[in-house]
Parts: structure tokens; C-alpha cells; sequence
């Protein structure tokens, strides 16, 4: 095997979303001082999802953190489409709430689809809704997704260029790969590489794996690249966060990414850690969104 560890760089999600959100603070607490109010973001969790509740927990920590106001709704796990899309509206129509997410996934019996279009797109700070992903494909400035827009703001801060490179996306998720892959690909600052976007029907990954500069991988399986998969310094981005059995950890499992890190590591320049990678970014741009929900409602 050929290491080179010398040259590898971890991409330390953790410690960069504290300084994000230092510095959102610090914006903050310039607006309070100037006598306005602080933004406002709410969240809605439905039903009882554990991963979820950790998710939405981070998110309304973070806000803490920044000094915005936070607010969540639970929902039953039984709660109708119907009754789901009510508390949208109820948040759509109050003054005081600047943005707002539904924690996903949903229970089975809701459609994901009815449940983003309720959504007031200046709200949406997800970026889910057609009207902010039309805009974020065409390139007019809207809320991003947050774990793309996370990505972006680790690829910024550590000076990664992504222009004339190849980048391969590993799923195509509405939330991460396919977004992402518009975002690579845009005629954008972090867009302009050469962009494949596969999935479960791509024939030969590896092959296609094999050529990238960048990875990013958002499949949601457990050490799924493996080292021979990967080219010798690469730039790997792993968005997976999966829950193995650990009988050492006091919880009983532990949280792995899709890339197999302790191999990968070896043979790439930069690879983002789980945890700690882009989970944390992806939390701190979500407030980012918040605040620029607030600022355009200002304007
Ligand atoms: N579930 C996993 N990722 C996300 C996200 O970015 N937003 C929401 N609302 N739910 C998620």
C-alpha cells in the first residue's frame, strides 16, 4: 500500500464551525447592540427518530451558541399531513419567526413533497422548496442546503479549488447529492469542476471513483469506499453518518461515515473525519441561513 501521511490533512469540521459561529455572534450581538431584535429560527421534529432528536438538538444548541432565538414544535409520530401542514402555516404566517426547518426524514405515512411546498420560501432555510432549488441551479442568490452549503464553506476556509477538477458525487439525495453536484458544477466561486453524480444503477463506480480529484461521498452505508476505490491524493468529503454497534461505548454504537477513514486516510490529501467532519458545518449553516432570512427580512 502507498501511504503518504505526511501531506494529508484532516478537514476539522468541528473546530471550524466554532469559529463560524463565533463569528455569527459576534454579528449578532452588533445588531442587539443597534437596538434590533434577534433572529428567530424554529424547528418542527416529528415523532420519535433518535438520530433526529440529536440533529435538532445540535441546531437549537448552536443557536444558543450565536445568540439567536430558537423554538421547537413536536409533533406525534401520528400526526396527519394535514395537521403537519398547519403548523407550517402557523410558522409561514408569524411575524416573529424568521426561518424555519422540518427535521427529515418523516414518518412514512407523510409526503416529504406536500410537506416542503407549504413551506414559505423566504423561510425556508433548508433550501428545500422548488423555488430556492430552482434559484440555486440558475445561480440567483438563495438559501443553500445546509450540508452543501457546509461543504462549501470547508472547501473556502481551507482554500480546496475545485475549478478544472473532477468531482464525483457519490448519491443523489435531494438533501445532499444532487445539490452539491449542481453546486460543483455552477460557473460559481467552488463550482466550475467537472461534475459525475452517481447512484445505485452507476455501472463500475470504482472506475468512475478512480478518476475523481474530489469525493464526496453521501450514499448513507457504512465504510462503503474502501482505499482501492480512491485516487492517490484526493480530496474526500464524507457526509455519511452511521450508527454501528459498539459494546465499548456507553450508548452502544458509535458513528461511522461512508468512507472507510482509517484506509482512506492514508492515501489521500484531505479527508473530513466522522464525526466531526461535516456535521458540524452543515449545523453552522443552517444559522448562516437564519441570518440571512432575517437580514432580507430587514431590507
Ligand atoms: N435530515 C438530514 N439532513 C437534514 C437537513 O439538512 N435538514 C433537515 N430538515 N432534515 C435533515
Amino acid at each position: 500500500m502507498l501511504t503518504n501521511p505526511s501531506t494529508m490533512q484532516i478537514l476539522d469540521g468541528k473546530t471550524l464551525s466554532v469559529t463560524l459561529q463565533r463569528e455569527m455572534a459576534e454579528e449578532v450581538d452588533q445588531w442587539l447592540e443597534a437596538g434590533k431584535r434577534a433572529p428567530h429560527l424554529a424547528a418542527i421534529l416529528v415523532g420519535n427518530n433518535p438520530a433526529s432528536k440529536v440533529y435538532v438538538g445540535h441546531k437549537i444548541k448552536a443557536c444558543e451558541r450565536v445568540g439567536i432565538q430558537s423554538s421547537l414544535v413536536d409533533a406525534e409520530e401520528d400526526i396527519t399531513q394535514e395537521a403537519l401542514i398547519e403548523k407550517i402555516q402557523a410558522l409561514n404566517a408569524d411575524p416573529s419567526i424568521d426561518g424555519f426547518i422540518i427535521q427529515l426524514p418523516l414518518p412514512r405515512h407523510i409526503d416529504p413533497e406536500q410537506v416542503i411546498l407549504a413551506v414559505d420560501p423566504d423561510k425556508d432555510v433548508d433550501g428545500f422548496h422548488p423555488a430556492n432549488m430552482g434559484k440555486m441551479a440558475l445561480g440567483i442568490d438563495t438559501f443553500i442546503p445546509a450540508t452543501p452549503y457546509g461543504i462549501l464553506l470547508m472547501l473556502e476556509r481551507y482554500r480546496i479549488t475545485t475549478s478544472g477538477k473532477k468531482a464525483v458525487v457519490v448519491g443523489r439525495s435531494n438533501i445532499v447529492g444532487t445539490p452539491m453536484s449542481i453546486l460543483l458544477s455552477r460557473n460559481a466561486p467552488f463550482g466550475n469542476a467537472t461534475v459525475t453524480l452517481t447512484h445505485s444503477r452507476t455501472k463500475d463506480l470504482r472506475s468512475q471513483l478512480l478518476q475523481a480529484d474530489i469525493i464526496i461521498a453521501a450514499i448513507g452505508r457504512e465504510r462503503f469506499i474502501t482505499e482501492d476505490m480512491v485516487k492517490e491524493d484526493a480530496i474526500i468529503i464524507d457526509v455519511g453518518i452511521n450508527r454501528i454497534v459498539d459494546e465499548t461505548r456507553k450508548s452502544g454504537y458509535r458513528l461511522v461515515g461512508d468512507v472507510d477513514f482509517e484506509n482512506v486516510s492514508e492515501k489521500c490529501s484531505f479527508i473530513t473525519p466522522v464525526p466531526g467532519g461535516v456535521g458540524p458545518l452543515t449545523v453552522a449553516a443552517l444559522i448562516k441561513n437564519t441570518l440571512k432570512a432575517y437580514k432580507n427580512k430587514l431590507d
